[in-house]
């Protein structure tokens, strides 16, 4: 080999421990749920805000989002990874851990976007109590709660600021998107009862995770309500919505980033509306 190509090949090498190790800068943010709707769309503003920032977007299968493949041919190499996570299956949360580790070192930022409402023949939402099943109760709970806490559990050694993060916090943080229905006190209509008892779960699991994260780990995690947004998880109720009160998916990914660049270690375990608004418990 010649004495240039060695000498390009130890750049290219000292250039890819630097990244392994976490150490670039802009930070690494990590969305799970990325496929589609909200998660999608953290992406794309994610990786829009900065030419040097990182992003590793997980879902079920990544090589058929074709909207994450198209954003990862459009960045420059190492911007966008992809990788499977299947929140119902903790062995592919310990494997999308490992690759992390891996390829970036740490997390500035860890996003679950994550969550079931219908899935036609599966899980419906229940409109009165002898509606409600065990089976939806289950599957509800098991994506929209267990899932999520798992993927923090398995972040966990990886959740530290590695780069200049984009807003300097100077901490990491773990927002979960939650929803106004979990809110035991602002429940006024009732029904929906494994989607909104599923998210109160994930609410509480979030609270006991930041108590414990305040008493010995730089991290903060808080819980974010979208409002309501034109999505697939929306569409088939938002004849219902009034007039004015469905969001783009643009507009309200541009209010929930604000509320996590502006977000203080004092707010760690907090539940915050779109607009920045805290929800009651
Ligand atoms: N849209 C709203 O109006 C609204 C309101 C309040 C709260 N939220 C919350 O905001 C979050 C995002 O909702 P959205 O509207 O963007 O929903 P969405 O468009 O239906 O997207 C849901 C996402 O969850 C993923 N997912 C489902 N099951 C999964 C599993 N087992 N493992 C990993 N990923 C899985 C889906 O991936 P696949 O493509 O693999 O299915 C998809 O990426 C949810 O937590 C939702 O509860 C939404």
């Amino acid at each position: 080999m010649s004495r240039g190509a060695m000498a390009r090949l130890a750049v290219a090498a000292r250039a890819f421990s630097a990244s392994a190790s976490g150490a670039g800068a802009g930070g690494v943010s990590m969305v799970q749920g990325a496929s589609r709707g909200i998660g999608l769309e953290f992406v794309r503003q994610l990786l829009r805000r900065s030419g040097e920032g990182r992003v590793v977007a997980t879902c079920r299968a990544p090589g058929s989002a074709a909207e994450l493949q198209k954003l990862k041919e459009e960045h420059a190499p190492g911007r966008l990874t992809l990788l499977p996570l299947d929140v119902t299956d903790e062995s592919t949360i310990e494997a999308a851990a490992a690759s992390i580790t891996e390829t970036h070192g740490s997390l500035d930022l860890l996003i679950n976007s994550t969550g079931i409402l219908s899935i036609p023949n599966v899980i419906e939402p229940e409109t009165t109590l002898s509606k409600v099943q065990k089976s939806s109760l289950m599957l509800a709970y098991e994506v929209n709660a267990v899932g999520p806490i798992l993927v923090i559990k398995h972040m966990w050694p990886l959740l530290k600021v590695g780069g200049r993060s984009e807003t300097g916090r100077g901490f990491a943080l773990v927002a979960n998107m939650s929803a106004r229905v979990s809110s035991i006190g602002d429940n006024a209509l009732g029904g929906w009862h494994a989607y909104r008892a599923s998210k109160t779960a994930l609410n509480q699991l979030t609270k006991t995770v930041s108590v414990e994260f305040g008493r010995k780990d730089n991290i903060a995690c808080i819980l974010l309500h979208p409002g309501t947004v034109d999505t697939d998880l929306s569409r088939p109720f938002q004849r219902n919505v009034p007039k004015g009160k469905l969001f783009t998916r643009e507009f309200s990914v541009q209010k929930l980033l604000s509320i996590i660049d502006n977000v203080k270690k004092s707010d760690n375990g907090k539940f915050f509306a779109w607009d920045g608004q805290e929800i009651p418990w």
